[in-house]
């Protein structure tokens, strides 16, 4: 039995008023039932620290870099120096950093197993694009992006959360079905489950355009674990209907 994991990534928003606030709304509205994380810009960890230790809300970052400890890296934050704020998530791969970034898949395992070496969960974010999707090339896509990580990582697969995030769903406002995002679930699932029966145990997240409305009904899938939210991460209210949707 898996047990629901709902992710904030806040993106590039912030403001030390703002997080206070949300916050705080955050904590009088836990606990919940499911496994809640914030993800926040870096420079708001520390406050993220101060307020959520000893509550049932866990941080973690947006990033991490592919080396650990400290070193000539500019610009870089490794899972050594996100561990001492108490961050245990990190997300890595996601679309904004493919894209704007160009992260590719090696870069991207290369970050997982750099957070898990540190014990930092890495949360490995996964998705085509709408040209992907039109052209039939979903399950390649999101089957090679997988496949790179489960080469890299070994047995240590089966302690990652892997996030389906479709590209063409992230802050537009279209969501997949239900079903649509159950089947690449599964055919993920099962690629998992090939390299280690420890698999049976990773969540796999959806995310792009969860709300309130849609949140129940994408989790009540088999192979949907919970969800990594954007926007909807930004209002307590809503962040809290998704958190009791699991
Ligand atoms: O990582 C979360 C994400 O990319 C989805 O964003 O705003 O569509 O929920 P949003």
């Amino acid at each position: 039995m898996r047990k629901t994991l709902v992710v904030g990534n806040w993106k590039m928003h912030g403001g030390k008023a703002f997080v206070e606030s949300l916050l705080s709304d955050l904590k009088s509205l836990g606990p919940w039932s499911s496994d809640v994380v914030v993800c926040p810009p870096l420079p708001y960890l520390a406050q993220c620290e101060r307020l959520l230790s000893g509550s049932p809300i866990a941080w973690g970052s947006q990033d991490v870099s592919a080396h650990n400890g400290q070193g000539a890296y500019t610009g870089e934050v490794s899972a050594t120096l996100l561990k001492e704020f108490g961050a245990r998530y990190a997300i890595v791969g996601h679309s904004e950093r493919r894209t704007y970034h160009a992260e590719n898949d090696q870069l991207v395992a290369a970050k997982a197993k750099a957070a898990l070496a540190q014990d930092l969960i890495p949360i490995v974010c996964v998705g085509e694009t709408r040209a992907e999707r039109e052209a039939g090339h979903t399950e390649a896509v999101v089957q090679r992006q997988l496949g790179t990580l489960i080469r890299n990582l070994g047995a240590r697969i089966g302690e990652v959360v892997v996030a389906y995030e479709p590209v063409w769903a992230i802050g537009t406002g279209l969501t997949a079905t239900p079903e649509q995002a159950q089947e690449v679930h599964a055919r993920l699932r099962q690629q998992l489950l090939a390299a280690t029966p420890a698999a049976a145990q990773v969540r796999i997240l959806y995310g792009g355009s969860v709300k309130p409305e849609n949140a129940a009904q994408l989790f009540s899938q088999p192979d949907i674990d919970g969800g990594l939210i954007g926007g909807a991460a930004l209002k307590a209210a809503d962040f809290d209907a998704i958190c009791r949707a699991g």
